[in-house]
């Protein structure tokens, strides 16, 4: 049997977990926006305007630091600032419906400006700042974005010129290169008033952010969420984050990734909160310092940050009052009941793992302040949604059988489509009624859900997702790569490392100047989280009849396992 924690908060928001779960519906809760009368909508105007006119306006609502630079911004602030962004994209003839892509290290611009984009109706697609010319490309030229809002370090990773949709690229800096498509974020931002007739109302099914995450068999997919999310997006954080109005909040995921929008941006911003942004790399130093020093008291990570804090030495966090926090959350990859009995010991906290996708929009299946935890466990869904185990022909399994997590479709924030790939999409929906999530896990009698591992080629590492397909893909494009397959492997610290099989092309040598230089060739045309920490090179690799390569049997061979049924390998 395994060990169950009793909740710690008497007052958090969701009481009556069991009752809610009959009756609760997600309209129940259309009237605290002031959308639902009009139905006319913006999540920018819900998410700052909206507590202006609530009296809040005086409220700090992003503070930023980094090295360099300590800025806080009240609603009211962020009104005047995402309103005048909203005027600057529609000079500049953005329409409703634009992808406008945001291609920035974390900084106050690229908050105002995403929100800025999303209230003067564009579709705003947040991009890494790490990725690289390939990465960029190929996302801008599937979104056929028009707009780009970008810092002058990183314009030479943006090939403008091969992307004949992309006409207009905002430069957050002083210096604007006097010919092509270039605009100065400063200038545009100050010849724009801060009045708020600048925003699109929209309905709730128009677009809103389209977020590219990887596949196993493709190119990244353009995952596209619309403004009706933003119920899902506000009540989770009430229930799960547990949000009050005075709490400060703190996400440590980059906004180029989907927990950093849906929940480094709306959930808390739509409950008002103060939300804390920081600027640079991880350090344990850095991050308890940033605790302690905005008193922090609701804090949302990932397991490899919680496991790298957990490695480090105890001085570190022996120097910082951390005694601010109240509620401490985890997302991305399996949480281990040591990192939770760690958060015991040194915060004298739980650590509360939530589960969901970009797909999925927001959290499904979580833990809960007000409810048992059981460490290992992702915790039970979230009412108004129904989530089980099912096997491949749709059958609910029984407690404690391994099958495919799926989720009964038509909660708010799930993906509306994926853009320009309707074949792509309609996999996800294979089965009539759900949603297959890709993951496997078991649910126990008690309705608990545990996490198994992906049953596709999807590699989790650090809590980043990655596709195997577009690493392969730009391995064989290196001179010396005849083929490449890309696999998961199982490590201690970030879940998963990246793991590249290569087979060399005719004279070259398997030395390690060669492996080194083929790391440094993918950190820099796609990203440094791409990058295969470990390569090793074969003869030749196993592959399918039509060519495929059996990343089925890479792992067995990684992981010293039967590789199964090899009767489709070409064994010449
Ligand atoms: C994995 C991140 C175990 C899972 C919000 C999923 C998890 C993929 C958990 C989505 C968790 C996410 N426990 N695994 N609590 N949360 N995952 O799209 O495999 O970056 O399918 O969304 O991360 O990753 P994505």
């Amino acid at each position: 049997m395994s060990e169950i924690l009793q909740p710690q908060q008497s007052d958090a928001q969701l009481k009556n977990y069991d009752q809610l779960k009959e009756t609760f519906h997600w309209d129940d809760i259309h009237s605290v926006f002031s959308w639902h009368e009009t139905g006319n909508v913006n999540m920018a105007y819900e998410c700052i305007d909206r507590h202006v006119d609530d009296g809040r306006g005086d409220h700090p609502a992003l503070r930023y630091a980094d090295s360099s630079r300590e800025e806080t911004y009240t609603f009211a602030d962020l009104k005047g600032a995402t309103n005048q962004a909203a005027h600057m994209f529609r000079r500049l003839e953005v329409a409703k419906g634009d992808r406008v892509f945001i291609f920035m290290p974390r900084s106050p611009e690229l908050y105002i400006s995403l929100l800025g984009a999303i209230k003067a109706g564009a579709v705003a697609g947040p991009l890494f700042e790490a990725f690289m010319n390939e990465a960029v490309r190929s996302r801008l030229e599937d979104s056929e974005a028009s707009t780009i809002v970008t810092t002058p370090e990183l314009l030479e990773r943006i090939p403008y010129t091969d992307l004949p949709h992309l006409n207009k690229i905002i430069l957050v800096g002083d210096q604007v290169p006097q010919d092509g498509p270039f605009y100065s974020y400063f200038n545009e931002m100050k010849a724009s008033p801060t009045t708020d007739d600048a925003i699109e109302w929209v309905s709730l099914e128009d677009g809103m952010i389209l977020h590219y995450t990887s596949g196993s068999t493709g190119k990244p997919k353009g995952v596209y969420h619309v403004h009706h999310a933003m119920i899902q997006h506000y009540q989770t954080a009430k229930w799960v984050l547990d949000l009050h109005e005075d709490d400060v909040f703190w996400c440590t995921a980059d906004p180029g990734w989907v927990t950093g929008t849906s929940y480094g941006i709306f959930g808390p911003w739509l409950n008002g909160v103060t939300n804390i942004v920081r600027g640079g790399r991880f350090s344990p130093d850095d991050w308890y310092h940033t605790i302690e020093k905005q008193r922090v008291t609701v804090w949302y990570s990932a397991p490899t940050a919680f496991r790298m804090l957990m490695a480090a030495p105890k001085e570190i966090i022996e120097k910082y009052d951390l005694s601010s926090l109240r509620h401490i959350l985890s997302v991305g990859e399996p949480l281990n009941p040591e990192v939770v009995r760690w958060g015991w010991e040194v915060f004298g906290l739980r650590i509360h793992d939530t589960w969901w996708m970009t797909e999925t929009g927001a959290m499904l299946i979580c833990n809960y302040p007000s409810e048992p935890i059981k460490p290992g466990s992702m915790g039970k869904p979230i009412p108004g949604v129904h989530a089980a185990i099912i096997d491949d022909q749709g059958k609910e399994l029984p407690p404690n059988e391994m099958g495919n997590l799926a989720v009964q479709t038509g909660w708010p924030a799930q993906m509306r489509k994926i853009w320009k790939n309707e074949t792509k999409f309609n996999e996800y929906f294979s089965i009539p009624g759900w949603y297959i999530s890709g993951d496997t896990a078991f649910r126990d009698e008690d309705g608990y859900f545990w996490f198994q591992g992906r049953n596709d080629d999807v590699i989790v590492t650090a809590g980043e997702r990655v596709g195997p397909f577009e690493i392969e893909s730009k391995l064989v494009e290196h001179p010396s790569v005849a083929e490449a397959g890309v696999i998961g492997k199982p490590d201690e610290m970030r879940g998963h490392i990246i793991k590249a099989f290569i087979a060399v092309r005719d004279g070259y040598e398997h030395s390690d100047e060669l492996k080194e230089e083929i790391r440094s060739y993918i950190k820099n045309e796609l990203s440094a989280h791409s990058v295969p920490r470990e390569i090793e090179f074969k003869e030749t690799l196993p592959k399918t009849r039509s060519g495929k390569i059996m990343r089925r049997v890479l792992k067995a061979w990684e992981l010293d396992e039967p590789a199964g049924d090899l009767s489709t390998m070409d064994d010449n």
